[in-house]
């Protein structure tokens, strides 16, 4: 039940809680009467759309906007014919910046027929003063903007767009950082039976190409007994899969008032009775642990997958790159790794084109994939983000060079993830099923422990169960199978 409250007789802000998340749940309230008065008004629903740009940490974001929305008397759907749009931005790659521009003309459009429309942008992209101001000036009939510090204040800014809808004014909240934690606000979940779960927020990383740590701010960690406390109700909740997610999740729990590290948290997380499976993501290799590699050679929990980003192959790129290691530290780690672990799936992100990158850089890049043997390999063409200091570095490289490059790298990525993907054929595992396949009718599509999917025949009613499946056809990327 949601309390009903007089707008008339309120001043928005005056009557409010100062403590989170009480304010915010406040605001859900008020917000929540607003849109009731409106469906009455319209004789029908109010409809929410969430866009979602990006990596985990902002699909995770996604569904607390979502939790939120409903709370407040949004009915989610699927178009973006809806009566609140959102798009969670992304910056990390010029292009991701160039999507957005694209379909807000889109929107533009749609706004035109729907007056009762409201339109807003949160997320990486909205961190950089040049693309605020560039909305302000191009994009006027945009109605909300915030950022990744504040999303937690939806509600608040929320009712305050819908006191001034109508107005043609720009509702703008930024934070250049922060280090607050707000917990205990509603989320939705995508799948009923897995869950990401933030441990940490934002990087101290600074690699020199990349934009993360200045729109997400300094690295902050979650207290232990906040994290335990999500997954033990996300298991009583029916989620058998936790999905730990922190920019580098290595260094966790580092600056906590009492230091504990990611390995010891595993630890912990893998106590609670229910889930199954523990993944995470991202591992900066510069703060692998033993202890880490121990910890998850033990496990019967912990996924046999790390995802490991190599970025460059080459130690004076690595250097340029400041990424703290070189090829040789890399490749020993590496080798430490498939010791202790024999089953264990790497995968990786790669850029290609840093700038000065030469051909035997390029090669040295090429060695190493070859060394590592990487499941999967993501890999980009280097994209300059101003305010990096890679962008200021001289030399950079030609597109039709990058362009070449890239190709090659693709080639070998593609053809090492096929041979390697195939080790596992003729055994049988345990797969999470993951949903019902929409091109074959009659399979299911799981997961392998080791991040590798599996089609087989199955009805949905497997979806979020784990059976065991004899692999006998490998398709590359994927194996088909038979239930045992
Ligand atoms: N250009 C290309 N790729 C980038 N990444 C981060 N910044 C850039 C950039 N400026 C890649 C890195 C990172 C992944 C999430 O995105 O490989 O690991
Ligand atoms: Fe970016 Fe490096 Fe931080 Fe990853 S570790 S988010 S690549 S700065």
């Amino acid at each position: 039940m949601f309390n009903e409250i007089d707008l008339s007789q309120i001043d928005l802000t005056a009557a409010a809680p100062a403590e989170e998340p009480e304010r915010q749940y406040y605001f859900m309230a008020l917000a929540r009467t607003r849109t009731e008065e409106l469906k009455k008004e319209l004789s029908r629903p109010l409809t929410a759309h969430i866009e979602t740009f990006g990596c985990q940490m902002n699909f995770k974001d996604s569904e607390k906007l979502q939790g939120i929305l409903e709370e407040m008397g949004y009915t989610l759907i699927d178009t973006e014919e809806a009566d609140f749009v959102i798009y969670n931005t992304c910056t990390v790659r010029e292009n991701a910046n160039l999507r957005v521009y694209g379909r807000l003309g889109y929107l533009h459009s749609l706004k035109k027929k729907n007056p009762q429309m409201m339109i807003a942008l949160c997320g990486c992209m909205m961190q950089e003063p040049q693309v605020v101001e560039k909305l302000k000036t191009s994009y006027s009939f945009v109605d909300l903007i915030f950022g990744t510090h504040n999303i937690y204040k939806l509600p608040e800014l929320v009712s305050h767009a819908l006191e001034v809808r109508g107005e043609k004014r720009m509702i703008i909240d930024i934070w250049k950082d922060t280090d607050q934690i707000v917990e205990d606000l509603p989320s939705e979940r995508k799948y009923f039976f897995k869950s990401g779960v933030n441990i940490m927020f934002g990087c101290n990383n600074f690699c020199s190409y990349c934009i993360v740590p200045y729109v997400r701010g300094r690295e902050r960690s979650r207290e232990p007994e906040a994290i335990l406390k999500e997954i033990r109700s996300l298991a009583a909740d029916g989620v058998v899969e936790v999905m730990l997610l922190g920019q580098n999740v290595n260094s966790y729990g580092k600056t906590l008032k009492n230091p504990i590290t990611f390995a010891q948290l595993l630890k912990e997380v893998e106590k609670i009775d229910g889930i199954e499976r523990i993944r995470f993501m991202t591992s900066h290799p510069k703060d692998l642990s033993d202890e880490l590699i121990q910890v998850m050679a033990k496990s019967r929990k912990i996924c046999h997958h790390l995802h490991l980003p190599l970025q460059s192959g080459s130690s004076r790129v690595l250097k340029e790159m400041n990424r703290r290691y070189d090829k040789e530290k890399y490749l020993s780690l590496v080798e430490k790794i498939r010791e202790k672990i024999d089953d264990i799936s790497l995968t990786t992100d790669i850029i290609v084109g840093f700038p000065g990158e030469t051909e035997e850089d390029f090669q040295e890049t090429l060695d190493v994939v070859r060394k590592a043997q990487y499941d999967t390999a993501f890999t980009f063409i280097y994209s300059k983000r101003s305010g990096t200091p890679a962008a200021a570095m001289e030399d950079q490289v030609p597109q039709e060079v990058v362009k070449d490059r890239f190709d090659r790298l693709l080639a070998l990525v593609q053809e090492i993830g096929r041979e390697r993907s195939s080790r596992f054929l003729n055994t049988v595992q345990e797969v999470l099923v993951e949903e019902k396949q929409s091109s074959q009718k009659g399979y299911v599509t799981g997961r392998m422990m080791q991040n590798l999917l599996v089609h087989f025949p199955g009805e949905e009613s497997l979806v979020g169960k784990t059976v065991r499946v004899k692999l006998k056809e490998c398709k590359g990327f994927y194996y088909i199978g038979e239930q045992e």
